[in-house]
């Protein structure tokens, strides 16, 4: 570590403290706090994760200059927004704050979500990139939950920081994020050094789906991590869910509805579809078999044969030959 990270490192954290400190001891963050303890967050929640408040004025600006620190360390930093004349004013105002831990557990970048949604703000400010923080590598919670991960041999990706929040709470600590974005191949690399088995627990809505079926190509391609998606109902995202359900059902749930990503894909191919139609039931068909051709489990593929010519009234071995082409042509 050269002295330039140490410094940017240093100031991260004494930024992190503050903003903590603006949330859990001033007037100043009491709407914050508010607003969290009525998300269900704990005190020792928003301990553990040292959330905080950017409130409406000046603060960091005026914190590190009375600490004297190097103009130049604080224009790097990412913690504040330069105008044509140099001058610095703080990147994040109004804004509940999410330190984003690198997988040492240093605090290499912020978060900052609005506390009401608004059309002219994003809900969600991240930090830039800087030389402490690239986004396409950082995972959320990894620091915190690797002990968890290695001890349920398990990870659970989720899409967002307040569900793997949430979920620790609820006592399920193996939980990560990525950075909203979709999956890149360096986070799944440095998954992928810490366990071999991922859960992909998206948000139920439409976008969640997408993601998802995203993921599970990507992890197909780029890792040999065994699958399986957890899929809640109704549109919830895991937050919304254990909120609704209480910790325990989010626990019970995290086990119960766990599926393979075949599974899933026959479903996701199945969204929107009425399948009446002679022509819709073909075109499904000849979409589902080259996900089946994929599954080298020979009960597994046995199964959802069956399944399908039980759905379909199809005859198994008109599906097995069929399933024996595609697989050629795939090569
Ligand atoms: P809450 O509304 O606080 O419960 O957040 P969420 O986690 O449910 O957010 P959502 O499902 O909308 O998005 C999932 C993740 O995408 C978030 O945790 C963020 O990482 C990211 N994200 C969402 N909105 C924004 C945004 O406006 N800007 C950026 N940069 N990222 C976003
Ligand atoms: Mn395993
Ligand atoms: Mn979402
Ligand atoms: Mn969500
Ligand atoms: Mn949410």
């Amino acid at each position: 570590v050269n002295s330039k990270t140490a410094q940017l490192i240093d100031l991260h954290e004494q930024a992190a403290k503050l903003y903590h400190h603006i949330l859990v001891n001033t007037e100043m963050g009491q709407p914050a706090l508010d607003y969290l303890h009525n998300r269900g967050l704990t005190d020792e929640t928003i301990e553990t994760y040292q959330l905080g408040f950017a409130p409406a004025q000046r603060l960091l600006k005026p914190f590190f200059e009375q600490r004297q620190a190097d103009y130049q360390l604080l224009r790097q930093s990412g913690l504040f927004i330069e105008n044509a004349q140099g001058d610095l004013r703080d990147r994040f105002t109004e804004r509940v704050m999410f330190p984003l831990r690198n997988a040492s557990g240093h605090v290499a970048a912020f978060s900052g979500r609005v506390l009401k949604k608004s059309d002219d703000q994003p809900k969600y400010l991240n930090s830039p990139e800087t030389a402490l923080f690239t986004k396409s590598r950082l995972l959320f919670n990894f620091d915190l939950a690797r002990p968890a991960i290695r001890e349920a041999g398990e990870v659970i990706l989720f899409e967002g920081y307040m569900d793997v929040i949430s979920a620790t709470q609820a006592g399920v600590r193996n939980g990560i994020a990525s950075m909203g974005t979709s999956l890149t191949t360096e986070q799944i690399y440095a998954i992928e050094r810490t366990t071999d088995h991922l859960n992909i627990c998206y948000d139920g809505d439409t976008p969640g789906q997408r993601a998802t079926q995203r993921a599970i190509g990507l992890l197909r391609e780029h890792s040999h991590l065994d699958l399986s998606v957890i899929q809640l109902p109704e549109g919830q995202d895991p937050d919304e869910y254990r909120r609704a359900h209480g910790d325990e059902g989010f626990q019970k749930v995290m086990q119960s509805a766990k599926e393979t990503p075949i599974r899933f894909q026959l479903r996701y191919l199945r969204r929107d579809r009425a399948l009446e139609t002679d022509s819709e039931q073909l075109d499904y068909l000849n979409e589902a078999l080259p996900l089946l051709a994929q599954v080298n489990e020979p009960v597994a593929l046995d199964l959802y044969l069956n399944q399908l010519a039980t759905e379909f009234h199809l005859d198994k071995a008109a599906l097995v030959a069929r399933l024996k082409q595609v697989r050629q042509v795939d090569g």
